[in-house]
């Protein structure tokens, strides 16, 4: 597979704006707002971010330099057979999943990190900020950053920063500098520690920090997921999909992803639903984070201080707290506005389950497969297997293609505490 990695690896973003099945609603500006958060997103992004962020063209050329850190970083990432796990289940349908556990970061996030540290190079920037939650997302900053010669400083939600010390050690080896937030380099972050000094941070939190920062000191910011633009780079984890199931002969009926933002999701099957290809599309959420089945499509700010635009998405209300489950990445309000209007549409279809459930299934994959996934990306896994078990009981020969976003080797601690509450609660 190296040796055709050049022809795999697409020369150009697939943006599926242009192809939904209705206009997407423009970001807005909030009634009577004292800023305009649209002239703040020109201000924070880089200028080509931006306008890829808000571009309907179909196809966008992915830089050269991009593409050779791309093939430098191991892309295409493997597509792979689940082949013990059928067996185990004893499913006439095909598995394969898209490896994007396979980056030297351990995760889907370099794959949007790299162009948008690369355009804020290509500005001129030296510096630039980002919030992280669960660690992936500054992680691939971190080493994004370094690659283009910048430097990083990444808001950790401080009480990942607490549990995860290996994240910010990652981090801190790749040459970020690693914050626990609320900090007190910020007003706003001030603010909240002088109401709770032991407040534990959260993602909107940590998000207008690094807003704040980058305002402050003219540096650039970097997305993480939710805007259109991070689901446009991610598009070449679903357009390689594509590339290697042709090269293997087979035609995907299913595609299964995890939804934080929904940018592993929209990379993985925008490419797939654009072209046609695929007859059932699953999006898969925590349930302890309800979005689907309880969230509600209508304008909000994707970042829980009001600071970034309003979209139209399914969303919980950006003032509401997600309890602190280990898939930290999935711990967000809304999901992208594309993505939105593909569920509204009934395009892209959805589930949700439970740590216990997503715990069952993460330890069948790995007892079968041997790849620790991520806690995030076991959720897809949950809702491969159910998929998989009703095409056994149907003896429906189908094809089953779902997205790995991650390993989960940095969150054994996590996995640990999962399999003792579940060993004891079998005990009790
Ligand atoms: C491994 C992994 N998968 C999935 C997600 C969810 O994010 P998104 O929906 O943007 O892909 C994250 C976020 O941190 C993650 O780290």
């Amino acid at each position: 597979m190296v040796n055709n990695a050049e022809e795999i690896l697409p020369k150009y973003w697939y943006n599926i704006i242009p192809d939904l099945p209705k206009p997407l609603p423009p970001p807005r500006d909030p009634l009577g707002a004292e800023f305009s958060r649209i002239d703040l997103l020109r201000t924070i992004l880089p200028k080509e971010v931006l306008r890829q962020q808000l571009t309907i063209e179909r196809y966008i050329k992915i830089p050269e330099e991009v593409r050779e850190r791309y093939l430098a970083i191991g892309r295409p990432t493997p597509l792979l057979r689940a082949r013990r796990l059928e067996e185990y289940l004893g499913t006439p349908a095909k598995i394969y999943f898209k490896y994007e556990g396979a980056t030297p970061t351990g995760s889907h996030k370099i794959n949007t990190a790299l162009p948008q540290a690369y355009f804020a190079r290509e500005e001129g920037i030296e510096h630039v900020v980002t919030e992280t939650g669960a660690g992936q997302w500054g992680t691939a900053t971190a080493l994004s950053a370094t690659m283009y010669g910048m430097k990083s400083t990444v808001f950790m939600v401080k009480v990942s920063y607490e549990q995860k010390p290996m994240r910010k050690s990652i981090m801190q080896l790749y040459g970020g500098e690693v914050y626990p937030s609320p900090t007190d380099l910020t007003e706003f972050g001030k603010k909240v520690r002088k109401e709770n000094p032991n407040h534990p941070g959260s993602l909107g939190i940590a998000m207008s920090e690094a807003i704040e920062y980058a305002l402050d000191h003219h540096l650039k910011y970097l997305v993480g997921s939710v805007l259109d633009v991070v689901i446009l780079h991610q598009s070449v984890i679903g357009q390689e999909t594509i590339a290697q199931l042709d090269e293997l002969g087979e035609e995907p009926d299913v595609l299964i992803g995890c939804v934080g933002g929904g940018s592993n999701f929209g990379g993985f099957s925008f490419p797939f639903i654009g072209n046609g290809r695929g007859k059932k599309y699953i999006a898969v959420a925590s349930a302890e984070i309800p979005k689907f089945s309880t969230g509600e499509y209508k304008y909000d700010f994707p970042d829980s201080a009001g600071l970034l635009p309003l979209v139209k998405m399914i969303t919980m209300g950006n003032s509401y707290v997600p309890p602190p489950i280990y898939a930290g990445g999935l711990r967000y309000h809304g999901a992208a506005p594309s993505l939105s209007l593909l569920m509204k549409e009934g395009i892209v279809g959805w589930r949700e389950y439970n740590e216990n459930q997503i715990f069952e299934a993460a330890q069948m994959f790995m007892r079968t497969q041997g790849i620790v996934p991520a806690p995030e990306s076991s959720h897809a896994i949950r809702a491969v297997i159910e998929e998989a078990l009703e095409a056994k009981r149907a003896n429906r020969k189908e094809v089953i293609v779902f997205n790995l976003s991650g390993h989960g080797l940095l969150d054994l601690p996590n996995y640990d505490s999962m399999m003792k509450r579940v060993t004891s609660n079998e005990q009790r």
